[in-house]
C-alpha cells in the first residue's frame, strides 16, 4: 500500500493556515542536524510575522496498494511536522523541514525495526534506555527513526479545528526522533544498525517507525513493536513550590490514575519521625482546553492528572521527608520513592539564603535525539551544575520559556523528568513566559504564537504557584530575608492594569528591615538590556517596560531581573538611563537605583548583544549561565553569575549595607515630608 501524502501541507487553524515549502536539510558525516545560535525570542516572533499569511489548499490523501496493514495514523504524524514552521519560534526546527509534500507509506517486508527491553522499569524506575535494532535492504545516511506514544494511536480521535479543513486530521506527532546512522557509523553499507535512546515514563507505551528517504522524502518503511514501563500511571516528577504562607510547601505531579481509580496524596513529616498523610487535589485538562495548533491538533498528548498537596504549618529550616502515593479503590497502595526538601525560613529570619535565578532553560535529551528543540544545549549543562550544587541552594526560581514545548504536550513530561532532582528537593518557581503563554486573541498582551496553542494552560496546571489565579501569572513570594515580586510579561503591567496594582502592593507591602532584599522578576526585559533586537527597537527594553520604572525606584527595589534575551547582561543602579552609583563590585550604602540584570542563558540559544555598549550596561556574557544570590544576614548580599558550562563564577558583586541605607532619599524614592513637627 502507498499513500501519497497531499501536495501541500495546512495548519489545522484556517485562520493560521501555512505553506510549507520544500527545504534543503544540511547533513554532516554523522547524520546530526547542525543548528545555528543565534535565535532570540524577539527576532523569531519578528521572522514569523513576515511568514505569516501564506496559504495552500488542502488535497485528500490517495490511496495506492499492498500488502501491509499498518496504522495510517503514522502516515499522519508528518502532518504533525508541518505545523512546527512558524509555531516554533526559533529559526531552525529540524522536524519543520520535513517536506511532507513528498512523504509516501511503504513498508518493506525485508527492513524491520525491533526494540528491547519491551518492559521498562521492572525495578520502578521511571527512566530507561531503550536499545533499537534495525535493518533495510536500502540503506542511505538520512535515514531517520521517530519514537511515537502511544504506540498504537490513532487518527480517529482527531476532530477538524473548523469547517473549512478537509480531513485527514492529525492526531499524533512523534516525541523525538533521530537519525539511523548516529552511533552505527557503517549502516549505510550495511544496512545494519542500532541506537540507545532514552525512555521517561509518560503513562503510555511506545513505537519506533524507521523512515527512509531522508526528511525531505521520507517513507515509513518499517514499525517496531511497543514497549512500556511496567506501570505506565506511577506518579512522577513531584515538583516542590512555595505556598500561600510562608510555612506551606507544595508537590506538584504527575500520574495516570484519576480520582475515579485511586485517591492521590503526600505523606510527610520531620525527618526521622512519624509521617502523616494529606489529601492532593487533582488536575487536567482536554484538547478543547487548547486554543490552537499544534496543541489542540498534532501536538496534543493525553496530559494524565496532575496532583498537589499541601504539606502545612512547616517549621521554618527544619528537614522534612516526603512521598507521593495513590490508594487504588481495591486497597493497593502506589508509591514514588522518598525524597526530603528543608523548609522554608520565616520571613525575616536571619538565616544563610541561597537562590538561584534563570530563564529560558528549555529542555534537552540525554540521549541526544532530534527532537524538537535541540538547540538548547546548554539545558542540560544548566541543569547538571544545578544538581551538583544542590546542596547550596534553597530555591530556585525558572523566570519565564520553562520547556519550549510550544504545543507539543509531550515535552512537558520530558521537562518534568529533566529538573526532578532539582524541583523534588527545592522549591521550583516559575513564571510565564511568552512561549507559555501568547497566542492571538486569548487575552495576552502580545498576539504572537509562541505557545503553539498552549495559551498558558500547561505552564498553569503542571506547576504551582502561590498566585490568586493562575492565569494571571503574578505572584509575590518570601523566602527569609528576600521578598520577591514575579509579574507576568504575557498580560499588560501598565499603570491602571490589575497587574500593575498587584507591583505595587507587592512592592510596597514588604518590611524592608526585616526583608531588605527586594527582588523584581518577570519574563521579558521591562528593564535594561543591550540586546540586539532591544537596540533596535530603540527602546532598550521592551516597549512600555519601563512603565515600572517609578515603582523600582519609589520601593527601591534592589534588583529587578529577566530572561527573554539569551545571555547575561548587568547594569549599575540606574534610573532614567543614568547610573545612580559607580561602584561596580562592591555597593555600600544605599544603591540609589535599581540593578536590572538578565539571566536568559538558561539554555535556548543564545541572543546577541548590539555593538554598542550603553554606560548603563556594565557586565555582558554570550554564553549560558545563571545567577545566584546568596543573603548571609540582613546587611550582606553576594550576587553571582555563573556558567552553565563549568559551574564557575563569571561576573559578581557585594551589596553591604544598613537598614538606614534602604530608608535614606533619592531621586523619586521617599514620600513627601511635612514642615510641622
Ligand atoms: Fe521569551
Amino acid at each position: 500500500m502507498e499513500i501519497i501524502a497531499p501536495a501541500t501541507m495546512t495548519r489545522m487553524n484556517f485562520n493560521q493556515i501555512h505553506f510549507v515549502h520544500k527545504t534543503t536539510i544540511f547533513l554532516p558525516a554523522d547524520g546530526i542536524l547542525e543548528t545555528q545560535a543565534w535565535n532570540l525570542d524577539s527576532r523569531s516572533e519578528r521572522d514569523y510575522q513576515k511568514k505569516k499569511g501564506k496559504k495552500a489548499t488542502p488535497r485528500p490523501l490517495i490511496l495506492g496498494s499492498g500488502a501491509m496493514r499498518v496504522s495510517m495514523a503514522l502516515l499522519m504524524v508528518f502532518w504533525a511536522l508541518v505545523s512546527l514552521e512558524g509555531v516554533i519560534s526559533h529559526g531552525v526546527q529540524p522536524l519543520s523541514r520535513i517536506a511532507i509534500h513528498k512523504t509516501v507509506f511503504a513498508i518493506d517486508d525485508h527492513a524491520f525495526i525491533k526494540a528491547s527491553p519491551s518492559v521498562l522499569g521492572i525495578k520502578e524506575q521511571n527512566k530507561e534506555w531503550v536499545t533499537l535494532e534495525y535493518s533495510t535492504p536500502r540503506p542511505s545516511n538520512d535515514d531517520w527513526i521517530g519514537v511515537f506514544s502511544p504506540a498504537n494511536f490513532s487518527s480517529s480521535t482527531c476532530l477538524p479545528e473548523n469547517p473549512r479543513v478537509g480531513p485527514p486530521f492529525l492526531c499524533t506527532a512523534p516525541i523525538k526522533y533521530q537519525y539511523a546512522n548516529y552511533t552505527s557509523r557503517k549502516y549505510k553499507d550495511t544496512g545494519k544498525g542500532s541506537l540507545k535512546l532514552q525512555l521517561i515514563n509518560q503513562r503510555s507505551d511506545f513505537s519506533f517507525g524507521l523512515f527512509s528517504g531522508g526528511v525531505s522524502n521520507p517513507k515509513l518503511v518499517a514499525l517496531s513493536n511497543a514497549v512500556a514501563f511496567a506501570n505506565p500511571n506511577a506518579p512522577v516528577y513531584p515538583r516542590l513550590a512555595q505556598g500561600k504562607m510562608w510555612n506551606e510547601m507544595t508537590v506538584t505531579w504527575t500520574s495516570g490514575y484519576d480520582i475515579s481509580e485511586a485517591e492521590p496524596f503526600v505523606e510527610w513529616g520531620s525527618k526521622g519521625e512519624e509521617q502523616k498523610r494529606s489529601p492532593a487535589v487533582t488536575l487536567t485538562f482536554d484538547r478543547k482546553s487548547m486554543c490552537g495548533a499544534p496543541a489542540r491538533t498534532v501536538g496534543w498528548r493525553d496530559p494524565g492528572f496532575i496532583h498537589t498537596g499541601f504539606m502545612k504549618e512547616l517549621w521554618p529550616n527544619s528537614v522534612y521527608t516526603y512521598k507521593l502515593g495513590h490508594k487504588l479503590f481495591n486497597g493497593t497502595y502506589i508509591w514514588t520513592q522518598a525524597y526530603q526538601f528543608k523548609a522554608s525560613p520565616y520571613p525575616g529570619q536571619n538565616s544563610l539564603q541561597r537562590v538561584v535565578i534563570f530563564g529560558d532553560m528549555g529542555k534537552d535529551e540525554y540521549d541526544g535525539s532530534n527532537e524538537y528543540n535541540n538547540f538548547q544545549r546548554g539545558s542540560l549543562n544548566t541543569t547538571k551544575q544545578l544538581i551538583n550544587d544542590l546542596k547550596n541552594i534553597d530555591i530556585v526560581f525558572h523566570i519565564g520559556d520553562i520547556c519550549y514545548a510550544n504545543g507539543y504536550v509531550s515535552q512537558w513530561d520530558q521537562f518534568t523528568s529533566q529538573i526532578e532532582p532539582i524541583a523534588s528537593s527545592v522549591p521550583y518557581m516559575i513564571a510565564s513566559g511568552n512561549h507559555e503563554r501568547d497566542w492571538p486573541g486569548t487575552g495576552s498582551f502580545y498576539g504572537n504564537m509562541d505557545s503553539g496553542g498552549e495559551c498558558g494552560v500547561l505552564a498553569e496546571t503542571m506547576f504551582y504557584v502561590p498566585a490568586e489565579n493562575r492565569a494571571k501569572f503574578w505572584y509575590s513570594t518570601d523566602y527569609g530575608m528576600f521578598r520577591f515580586c514575579i509579574a507576568d510579561t504575557e498580560h499588560d503591567w501598565r499603570e491602571g492594569t490589575e497587574q500593575y496594582n498587584f507591583i505595587d502592593h507587592c512592592l510596597a507591602s514588604v518590611d524592608r528591615q526585616k526583608q531588605p532584599w527586594l527582588i523584581f522578576l518577570a519574563h521579558r526585559v521591562l528593564g535594561y538590556s543591550s540586546n540586539d533586537f532591544y537596540a533596535h527597537e530603540g527602546s532598550f527594553a521592551e516597549p512600555m517596560g519601563r512603565d515600572l520604572q517609578k515603582l523600582w525606584q519609589k520601593y527601591k527595589v534592589d534588583i529587578a531581573m529577566y530572561g527573554h534575551v539569551h545571555s547575561y547582561e548587568r547594569t549599575c543602579p540606574v534610573y532614567q538611563n543614568i547610573c545612580t552609583n559607580k561602584e561596580k563590585f562592591f555597593y555600600k550604602g544605599s544603591l540609589n537605583g535599581t540593578i536590572h540584570v538578565v539571566a536568559g542563558g538558561g539554555g535556548a540559544s543564545l541572543s546577541e548583544f548590539t555593538t554598542i555598549q550603553p554606560n548603563w550596561s556594565i557586565s555582558r556574557d554570550f554564553d549560558y549561565g545563571f545567577v545566584k544570590l546568596t543573603a548571609f544576614d540582613h546587611s550582606n548580599l553576594l550576587f553571582e553569575y555563573k556558567k552553565s558550562r563549568d559551574g564557575k563564577v563569571y561576573d559578581s558583586f557585594r551589596i553591604s549595607r544598613d537598614y538606614r541605607d534602604i530608608l535614606a532619599c533619592t531621586v523619586d524614592s521617599c514620600p513627601s515630608m511635612t514642615l510641622a513637627s
